[in-house]
């Protein structure tokens, strides 16, 4: 396959985050598989979903959900084995659907045989696929380096008397992107999978790949300015990560990568925790990624300012990052946002200022119904990082998809892995299609305008802000698009709009194909205005 001619495939994308333990079970084990998330791409494609991402298929022992990987070239028989890959992928590209993996490869399992090798027979050839170091002079620790889940980096092996690196769980160990033998293995499983159909990946931990060489102490954080990433356990909060992640080196295998996926027309997205817009931006490039989430927003309460601030210039710094509020790894956006009805709300009004920027615009599964954090019973947690941090668990956003109301919630005819999380009737996607109101069909009616304006509008790259809007009010212009949205908690005076709106959060009514007007912005209103 050749490079696109045209505009790539993913410009412009909406993109949806399938978690595939919780998504759609088809055989009852309370486990969601590739089957189910077959049997619901009618739902993702009606929805207005371009590209669907699935989190890690492959064999794994699960001690953290999939992303510790024992087998890169199988698709774990719990998710339903290689054949529903297939059947999956020919359904998703008849529908015209895309859809990414998730490359995990800044560690595999400890089952790996890699591993099992490496560990087995020090002196064999698998040894350095992992990093090894020795105790300190009079033992002890190689360094200061803490796991993203707690505890130290490093676990000793008593048989070797060397210890191995992990950046997160001890079944976790770091592979040693130094050897060239693991670049030509991850080279080939890449190769296998986009030969095999998928369309890309999202790239794990992207940053995370390369340590610097000498493996030094982390500097600590001044006391008092913990880093600012959450989602990782405080003692890992307390470094300043300059030599385990984030190192120069890594843009050379980004930009292998690269090279690689564009002959397949494939699409890569880095998980990259740069919150930095210039920064993240030297990741995203022609020759590296093709696009990075921009995460500043998938931690933080509800604060204008910073929101406008933030993403003005993380826009401003890339055309072609990709826009996320949530993730498997994050408390859901309406419970950040003071929960209830204005949680929503808010989380609505992001989702409309988000869709016009350029780049590829992401759903997590249940964002489309507004979904607050499910609720986990005490004793039930699952996630490792709850171990380390209860405050930190990311089980919240992952209890089942509810798909429609009664036991199993249709997302298992067993016994969910999960607690279902304490959803009502109203959450449900079949208590919601009924609804014209419901944060469904509002999600529906803004991708739709979205997917019709920008395919009509002229200059849909340029992007100005109102510099003179009141404080609450956000107001930004692409190509013949205007988007408008009051951020705050009192009625604001529309801008003008110069054109009809084409999408308004608060009323149903509002399509393209009937137009509406619009003299006052509501608390957290946001609608969109487009010239015919
Ligand atoms: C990021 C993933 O999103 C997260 O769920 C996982 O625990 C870590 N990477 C380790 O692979």
């Amino acid at each position: 396959m050749t490079k696109a001619a045209s505009k790539p495939w993913w410009t412009d994308a909406v993109g949806y985050q399938v978690y595939v333990p919780s998504f759609q079970d088809s055989d009852g084990d309370g486990w969601g598989d590739l089957p189910g998330v077959t049997s619901r791409l009618g739902y993702l494609a009606d929805l207005g979903v371009d590209v669907v991402w699935l989190t890690p298929f492959f064999v794994s022992p699960m001690r953290d959900h999939g992303y510790d990987i024992s087998d890169y070239r199988r698709v774990d028989p719990r998710f339903g084995g290689d054949a529903a890959l297939d059947r999956l992928l020919a359904e998703a590209h008849h529908r015209g659907l895309k859809v990414i993996g998730d490359l995990v490869v800044n560690h595999s399992s400890d089952q790996h045989p890699w591993f099992q090798a490496a560990r087995d027979d020090p002196g064999g050839p698998f040894r350095d696929y992992y990093l090894w170091r020795d105790p300190a002079p009079g033992g002890g620790l190689p360094n200061n380096w803490s796991s993203v889940f707690g505890g130290p980096a490093w676990t000793f092996d008593a048989r070797s008397g060397q210890y191995y690196l992990h950046l997160f769980l001890p079944e976790q160990p770091d592979l040693n992107w130094h050897n060239p033998r693991v670049v030509d293995e991850v080279d080939a499983i890449m190769e296998h999978w986009l030969g095999r159909g998928l369309d890309g990946f999202r790239v794990d931990t992207a940053a995370f790949l390369m340590k610097h060489p000498e493996l030094p102490d982390n500097p600590a954080l001044p006391p008092g300015e913990p880093h600012p990433v959450l989602g990782a356990a405080p003692e890992w909060r307390l470094l300043d990560h300059v030599y385990d992640i984030h190192q120069p080196e890594v843009h050379q295998i980004h930009a292998r990568w690269r090279r690689r996926a564009d002959r397949h027309d494939a699409f890569l997205v880095g998980e990259i925790y740069e919150l930095d817009p210039e920064a993240l931006a030297a990741f995203v490039t022609e020759e590296r990624l093709h696009s990075s989430f921009y995460f500043g927003l998938v931690d933080s309460a509800w604060d204008p300012a910073r929101i406008r601030t933030a993403l003005r210039a993380a826009a401003t710094a890339s055309p072609r990052l990709s826009w996320v509020q949530a993730n498997h790894d994050r408390p859901r956006p309406p419970s950040r946002y003071g929960g209830g009805a204005t949680g929503v709300r808010r989380a609505m009004a992001l989702h409309v200022l988000d869709a016009f920027l350029p780049g590829v615009t992401w759903l997590y599964q249940g964002e489309e119904l507004g979904l607050a954090n499910g609720v986990i019973p005490r004793g039930r947690a699952a996630d490792p990082l709850a171990a380390a941090d209860p405050t930190q668990s990311r089980d919240v956003a992952r209890t089942p998809m509810p798909w429609a109301p009664g036991p199993g919630l249709g997302f298992t005819t067993g016994e969910p892995w999960l607690p279902e999380g304490g959803r009502t009737g109203a959450d449900t996607v079949a208590v919601q299609r009924d609804d014209p109101a419901s944060s469904f069909h509002a999600m529906r009616r803004l991708l739709a305008a979205r997917k019709r304006v920008l395919a009509r509008s002229p200059a849909a790259q340029g992007l100005t802000w109102r510099d003179d809007a009141a404080d609450d009010l956000v107001v930004y212009r692409r190509g013949g698009v205007t988007v408008a949205i009051n951020l705050g908690d009192t009625p604001i005076a529309a801008p003008p709009l110069d054109h009809p709106v084409v999408f308004d959060s608060d009323d149903p009514s509002v399509t393209l194909d009937r137009p509406g007007t619009i003299t006052t912005l509501a608390p957290y209103q946001a609608v969109v205005a487009a010239a015919p």
